[in-house]
């Protein structure tokens, strides 16, 4: 008999199958063994009904363990009861392996163990149901740059300079020279735009923040789209369309997940059309009048964006920040130059900043006088003033950072839950 999966039972109603499977829990009743049974697709419920099987199927199914690995056979049967809507009547039971002392029981455990045991936590439902959550975002994210005329383009992840700053490099030696890991492939992707007009970038960045936060990781995904001819108007319009496109996503195909993180989704319903709209100057108003004792020029901190937050239902983007405190590639706003064009979007629920994105400096003169600012050397960044002298135009692009996005979407306490193997603060392990 060929092998299907849990998630297609449903196709093989009425039918003998056979399943790959871990065995997740156990209850028994003398004459009835519930197998919760889990293959990574989904869980399903073998019942073994000693009076219908023959003593070794019995037998072996008695000696299951938690985690222990085995085939299954049985007649699959719809149960509106089950959470999955089906139910497996067992024939029969092939142990591959029984598991001894699995170190992660059903209790609870804390945080420090289970992240000692990442390798194995990620079996749990919950942890099961965030990886699948984040890989229907990724997918998702590949759908609406496809349909929108982008082209993928891979930047590089070891790099001779900073594009967000040099407090939080990553630094590594490249043979004589000194290296970086990437921080953002986003200086890259403006060179990619200007040969390909649409492109995107999704991959690996690394900021060595020094400090614990329930928001920041050592290693963490960036989607990068960067836009020819697109201003800071447009840009905001297709931030919009993108994250309703993947929350509506995350929606329609990952319910049982949503159930199983008992997420309130009545919130990320809201999450269509347009997106509320506030200048960092009306931010800071808003807070001096909640009583903070911010000033014009501060950046915001994590209670500052939740308290903005607070006020809307949907993400709202926090718009023209003072030029001093955003980097040296942002356009300043041809109105007033104390401020760019730029927009940081916040999540609702106190989730925070997900993407970070602006109006790029497309004047030469400006941007070596930015290079002067920020005492950047022109030497290294020669490559990059280059696609002001050939051929400027205005573009515009942004990076949303996966992990705060499934943290959100999955309602997450912290985002070491939204990646595999999570690389943070005191922690390379596993
Ligand atoms: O706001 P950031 O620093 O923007 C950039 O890197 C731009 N170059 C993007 C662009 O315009 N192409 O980072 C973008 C996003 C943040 O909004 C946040 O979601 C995420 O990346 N992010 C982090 N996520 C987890 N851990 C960290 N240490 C993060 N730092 C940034
Ligand atoms: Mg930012």
């Amino acid at each position: 008999m060929s092998l299907i999966t849990i998630g297609q039972v449903g196709q093989h109603v009425g039918q003998e199958v056979k399943i790959g499977c871990w065995l997740f829990n156990k209850r028994s009743s003398g004459k009835i063994q519930f197998l919760q049974l889990r293959d990574g697709s989904g869980f399903i419920q073998g019942v073994v009904v000693k009076a219908e099987v023959s003593e070794e199927t019995w037998n072996q199914a008695k000696e299951l363990t938690q985690e222990s690995s085995l085939y299954i056979t049985g007649i699959v049967r719809a149960d509106d009861r089950a959470p999955s809507g089906y139910e497996l009547t067992v024939t029969g039971v092939e142990t591959i392996q029984i598991a001894q002392d699995y170190p992660i029981s059903l209790k609870e455990h804390g945080v420090e163990f289970l992240m000692d045991h990442r390798h194995l936590w990620l079996r749990s439902p919950r942890q099961r149901a965030v990886m699948a959550v984040r890989s229907e975002i990724i997918r998702a994210v590949y759908e609406f740059f496809q349909e929108n005329g982008f082209y993928k383009v891979d930047p590089p992840i070891l790099t001779p300079t900073s594009a967000e700053g040099t407090t939080n490099l990553f630094h590594t030696k490249y043979f004589d020279e000194d290296a970086y890991l990437s921080q953002s492939g986003q200086l890259y992707m403006e060179a990619t735009a200007m040969a390909m007009g649409r492109v995107f970038s999704f991959g690996p960045t690394f900021r060595a923040e020094k400090s614990k936060t329930r928001r920041h990781l050592i290693e963490f995904w960036m989607i990068e789209p960067e836009m020819a001819f697109v201003d800071h108007e447009e840009n905001l319009r297709i931030q919009e369309k993108f994250v309703s496109h993947i929350v509506q996503s995350v929606l329609k195909n990952c319910k049982l997940e949503l159930k199983t993180l008992e997420r309130d989704t009545g919130k990320l319903d809201q999450v269509v059309g347009e997106f509320p709209r506030i200048t960092y100057d009306d931010a800071i108003k808003l807070l001096q009048e909640k009583g903070s004792e911010i000033k014009w020029g501060d950046d915001f901190g994590a209670p500052d964006e939740t308290m903005i937050a607070e006020h809307y239902n949907k993400p709202v983007f926090i718009t023209h920040y003072p030029t001093e405190i955003k980097a040296f590639y942002m356009k300043p706003d041809p109105n007033r130059s104390d401020v760019v064009l730029c927009a940081d979007l916040i999540a609702p629920e106190g989730y925070g900043e997900i993407i970070g994105g602006s109006q790029r400096i497309d004047d030469p003169e400006l941007l070596e006088q930015r290079f002067k600012d920020h005492q950047l050397s022109e030497e290294t960044y020669k490559w990059y003033l280059d696609l002001r002298h050939y051929g400027t135009v205005p573009h515009s692009g942004f990076g949303l950072g996966l992990e705060r996005t499934v943290a959100w979407i999955c309602g997450l306490e912290h985002v070491r839950e939204t990646i595999p193997f999570p690389r943070l603060l005191n922690r390379l392990y596993p």
